[in-house]
């Protein structure tokens, strides 16, 4: 490759002598000139002279002599046309194309970024203007000021077929430039070519410098496509490219960290509310753009929806990256809440909802992991062998050593302390559970009754109401209990009390315990039929095995008793998360905000059994397995 005369002298002239030089050479100031000991030869006193004016170093000693191209060259022992490059990257300069093709390349370019950036103008006054209301209104409804509209060059496309090809063609833009700018769509047959993106709010998608080389186009309101976006161009590969990134970068480096997300509105969002965010969009993360992520932070944060297409989103994007992991270079994933986005909860629930979240991201491993095992039976010696075989082979995916051995250390780990004191007396019983929490009693709970989220703890009142109406007579050792169950639903909870007023009123019968059939009996004359079929008939919903009518007593019994633990420990924990949320509302401290993350990440780990229910063992009535 050659270089022009006038781009090498661009060069010398952006890149400082003196400063380059004195990254090896320790340099005292002399006037115009700046001298030091000389770095080509063996010298005690300084014969070794720059000279900044002129852009020429010179040795007395020795006789070496050059410029800044011809330092660099010599002391990083780099060829002439690699030290260019370097130094033009250093000097934010692009490279000149040379070869005539690649010249016209790059005029195109030179010409499509400016209609790009007409175009993006174009739309923005468009927002502003008389045909911008209904836009203006969308955006200003989702909770956009024109601090963000601006900073975001956020525009409104007008609804008509040749609103912008009339405003933009002429003054040097063709309508070929248009279309190949992805602006204009151009028929198959002889019809004119037209507006590509019409009444829809514009995005434009930057590149890495903050130039617009594509736009999504979302509609106002409800529709189909909701977003409609360039098609790949010249300037613009999906693949390569991140919404968000010029906006993102400074703040992702200087903090250390960086959240992906699934769309515009939500890299708005977060990026608004100061916490540093990109997305691909709607493509799964590319390799190009995973290294370009590690480039910045060592761990980005995948933030996707919490719904079923961002689950699968995180599970491929960690596929994707298992075979790229390098020491020190991961991901880490958020869980959101169903049916939120990024975008949802930070409007919601402002910057502090997003970060508590952040702040209990789980690693790639983990969700490999679960990937892995959630949902699988590990009842018998080959479902267990399958489970690990599948782990494994994840494992080698990674193609690094050190961190494939990593990893298979820790599936096996974890597999080992899951199938620990796996009884295959209790084919039931799932044992897959976090590591490290050494368990002196037997979980009969399923993983879908921990937690704090409402729906678990809707399911714990399900079993838990289910269970006492297939086994009546748990009541002799359970009334207590039962009566003091905090029942969120309205239903559940009416027919808590019919329960125990039926056995109350049985009570004064004798000996014969009340059975599952006279107090379903009793219960529909009450009117409570369909709820109690729901809860014990063949459709119920209760998966948890101690609770059915078969389940031996002692198994109940202890069934009943932890499920009443994780709810009392949950709901406690709930309302201390509200008061702590509160509390850190009105006195942001760093010790309250360090109490609301610890109970934060207690309650995200869904692991009361190490987390402080130092009670659960000692489930009377039941000798602890260990
Ligand atoms: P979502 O459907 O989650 O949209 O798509 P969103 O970002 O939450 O949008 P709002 O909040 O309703 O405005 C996530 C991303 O997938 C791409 C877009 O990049 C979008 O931001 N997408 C989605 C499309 O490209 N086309 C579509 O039709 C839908
Ligand atoms: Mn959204």
């Amino acid at each position: 490759m050659s270089f022009t005369p006038q781009f090498l002298d661009e060069i010398r002239a952006r890149i400082g002598l003196a400063d380059r030089v004195g990254r090896k050479v320790k340099l005292a100031r002399k006037g115009r000139e700046f001298s030091g000991l000389c770095p080509f030869h063996n010298e005690k006193t300084p014969s070794f002279t720059v000279n900044e004016d002129k852009g020429f170093y010179h040795c007395f000693g020795c006789g070496a002599h050059g410029d800044v191209i011809g330092f660099v060259m010599r002391t990083e022992n780099l060829s002439f046309p690699e030290t260019v490059e370097r130094l033009a990257e250093d000097a934010g300069l692009e490279l000149p194309r040379t070869s005539p093709e690649e010249r016209r390349r790059a005029e195109a370019a030179v010409s499509l970024y400016a209609v790009c950036d007409a175009a993006t103008a174009f739309f923005e006054r468009e927002l502003h203007g008389p045909r911008g209301q209904a836009a203006r209104d969308y955006l200003r409804h989702r909770g956009l000021d024109d601090e963000t509209i601006a900073r975001f060059r956020l525009g409104y496309a007008p609804d008509s077929r040749g609103a912008l090809k009339t405003a933009l063609m002429g003054s040097g833009i063709t309508e070929s430039l248009l279309v190949t700018a992805g602006l204009l769509i151009q028929p198959e047959d002889e019809r004119a070519s037209y507006d590509r993106f019409r009444g829809r709010v514009i995005f434009p998608i930057f590149d890495r410098r903050g130039r617009p080389i594509a736009f999504g186009g979302r509609i106002l309101g409800e529709g189909e496509p909701k977003y409609l976006n360039s098609p790949e161009t010249p300037l613009f590969q999906k693949g390569h490219n991140l919404y968000g990134w010029s906006h993102a970068i400074k703040d992702a480096r200087e903090t250390g960290l960086l959240c992906l997300t699934e769309g515009y509105m939500d890299v708005i969002a977060l990026v608004r509310a100061g916490i540093p965010a990109m997305a691909p969009l709607g493509t799964a993360l590319t390799e190009s753009q995973i290294e370009a992520l590690w480039r910045v932070v060592p761990e980005p944060v995948l933030c996707f929806d919490g719904d079923t297409a961002g689950s699968r989103a995180a599970a491929r994007a960690a596929e994707r990256a298992l075979p790229l992991l390098r020491p020190g270079l991961s991901f880490r994933f958020v869980q959101l809440p169903k049916g939120e986005d990024p975008d949802s909860l930070t409007c919601a629930r402002g910057r502090g909802g997003m970060e508590s979240l952040l702040a209990v991201a789980r690693p790639l491993s983990a969700v490999v992991w679960d990937i892995e095992t959630r949902g699988r039976p590990v009842d018998t010696p080959e479902r267990r062998a399958l489970v690990e075989k599948n782990l494994m082979s994840r494992a080698r995916t990674i193609a690094e050593r050190s961190v494939q051995e990593q990893y298979v250390g820790e599936f096996r780990a974890r597999l080992r302390d899951a199938f620990a004191d796996f009884s295959p007396v209790a084919g039931a019983r799932r044992r897959i559970g976090p590591p490290g929490a050494r368990r002196a009693f037997t979980r009969l709970v399923s993983d879908p009754l921990i937690g704090s989220e409402d729906g678990r703890a809707a399911a714990r009142e399900r079993v838990m109401v289910a269970c006492i109406l297939n086994r009546p007579d748990l009541l002799r050792d359970l009334a207590d209990e039962f009566a003091a169950v905090e029942i969120g639903s309205h239903e559940y909870d009416s027919l808590r009390l019919a329960i125990l007023d039926v056995a109350a009123g049985d009570a004064g019968r004798g000996d014969e315990p009340l059975d599952g059939a006279t107090l379903a009996r009793a219960l529909a004359e009450r009117g409570f039929a369909g709820t109690v079929t729901a809860l014990t008939g063949p459709a119920a919903r209760v998966l948890d095995w101690f609770a059915r009518a078969d389940a031996a007593r002692e198994d109940a019994l202890t069934g009943f008793r932890q499920v009443l633990a994780l709810h009392r420990h949950f709901g406690g924990l709930r309302a201390e998360l509200a008061l702590s949320e509160h509390a850190l509302a009105s006195d942001m401290t760093e010790a309250q905000w360090e109490r609301f993350r610890a109970l934060k990440a207690e309650e995200e780990a869904h692991e009361p059994f190490s987390a402080g229910l130092d009670t659960f063992g000692e489930v009377p009535g039941r000798k602890p397995e260990g």
